[in-house]
């Protein structure tokens, strides 16, 4: 799939990034790794403006609680991948496909919301998943490596304050979060969990290909999300209420979190053996499931209502929407205390429930290897 002419591309590039590679791991230690760059790769989950510069924009009231109005992201406010961001000291990333007042000087967003990791076989405006699969983000990434070091180049000017320098290619950390439209899509499409169960050794070798791909373009520093307890969001359930009648104690479908379990436990060997056949990269596994589910299951004592119960939109109408409703429009409005929920519109968390979920992965507890964010560019060979 790769254009002719991209080998001898990847060559130079790779070349002229190696003996950076080698400098940073040397020095790795426990010093922070300062990382120039983040490169992102998903779903809604981090999707900064992606489908919206797409497909429409997200509608008020996205970003009330944050930024003020919508931008681009399916939240109240500012999603995991803006506090990776902050946390960095790098800019909020700009989403790849939005054309107007993009900065990427530090990096670039790959992520649309409705994203997968394989092809869907459905179009957008028939199901709702995006046609920008990870295969996909892959070729947009490809295509900016080459066109923007051109640009940079050739062009100079206010380009070299607008994108990356080469060397921030192989310094940069590449983040992922992906996954959670594969499992849904099985299920929307009124699969039994075996026979979803029965693709996720397919996802995770066209996970792999890409990472592999990422790595053959010079990225190193690669750290994965696995996927969220599907089960405990209202849509995955109204979709299939045959699923959400057995529950666990938090009143979460346990057929679907099974499902999304079974699909981190080979996601995190994936990760393994990418760690075992690239010594010089490092590969952080960050079971940001456990982090979201400890929040569902324990919201009243950590200060949150009803973890199910979306802030914005409902049943009838979704967040920002109008629906008519037995004869009157309504318009799916916001609840008055986003900061007190953990549910922004059914589908995504808010933006507190953001922050508690990065607040739990930042320092390492819940990785495999246990680093640090900001130590993520610890290799095999330091360890
Ligand atoms: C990369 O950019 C060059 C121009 O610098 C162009 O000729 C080539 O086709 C591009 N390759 C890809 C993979 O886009
Ligand atoms: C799409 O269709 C192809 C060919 O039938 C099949 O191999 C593939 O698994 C389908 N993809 C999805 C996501 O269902
Ligand atoms: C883009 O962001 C970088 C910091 O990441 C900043 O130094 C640069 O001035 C910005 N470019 C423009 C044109 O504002
Ligand atoms: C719409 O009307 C039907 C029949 O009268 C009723 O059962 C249903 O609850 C109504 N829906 C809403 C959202 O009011």
């Amino acid at each position: 799939m790769a254009p002719p002419c991209s080998a001898a591309v990847v060559a130079v590039v790779v070349a002229v990034m190696l003996p950076l590679v080698l400098q940073a791991s040397v020095g790795a230690g426990s010093a922070d790794c300062r990382f120039p760059a983040v490169f992102n790769f998903g779903d809604s989950n981090s999707d900064t403006g992606g489908l919206s510069a797409t497909f429409g924009a997200a509608p008020p009231p996205n970003g009330r609680t944050f930024f003020g109005m919508p931008v681009g992201r399916y939240c109240d406010g500012r999603l995991v991948i803006d506090f990776i961001a902050e946390n960095l000291g790098i800019p909020y990333l700009s989403a790849y496909l939005n054309s107007i007042g993009s900065n990427f000087t530090q990096g670039a967003n790959f992520a649309t919301a409705g994203s997968s990791i394989r092809r869907q076989n459905t179009s957008l405006f028939l199901s709702g998943f995006s046609p920008i699969s990870l295969d996909v983000q892959s070729w947009e990434f490809e295509q900016f490596i080459n066109r923007s070091q051109f640009v940079y180049n050739n062009k100079g000017g206010i380009y070299r304050q607008l994108l990356p320098k080469s060397e921030y290619f192989s310094q940069a950390l590449y983040t992922f979060d992906i996954g959670q439209n594969d499992i849904t899509t099985g299920f929307f499409m009124n699969m039994t969990p075996e026979q979803v169960i029965a693709y996720i050794p397919d996802l995770m070798e066209r996970l792999t290909t890409i990472i592999q791909n990422i790595y053959g373009l010079g990225g190193r520093y690669f750290w994965i999300h696995n996927t969220g307890p599907i089960g405990c969001l209202r849509y995955a359930m109204s979709h299939r209420p045959d699923l959400a009648v057995v529950k666990d104690g938090a009143g979460c479908s346990v057929a679907y979190n099974k499902v999304a379990q079974l699909f981190n436990q080979r996601l995190k060997e994936a990760v393994a053996s990418l760690r075992k056949t690239r010594p010089d990269a490092a590969f952080t596994y960050v079971d940001v499931y456990s982090a979201k589910y400890k929040l569902i299951s324990e919201a009243k004592k950590l200060g949150f209502d009803d973890p199910q119960l979306p802030c914005c939109g409902d049943d009838n109408v979704g967040c920002g929407g109008k629906a008519e409703v037995n004869g009157t429009w309504v318009v799916g409005k916001s609840c008055d205390n986003p900061l007190r929920r953990v549910s922004w519109d059914g589908v995504h968390l808010t933006e507190a429930a953001n922050r508690f979920v990065f607040d739990q992965i930042v320092a390492g507890k819940l990785s495999d290897p246990p680093v640090p964010l900001r130590q993520a560019c610890q290799t095999g060979r330091g360890r």
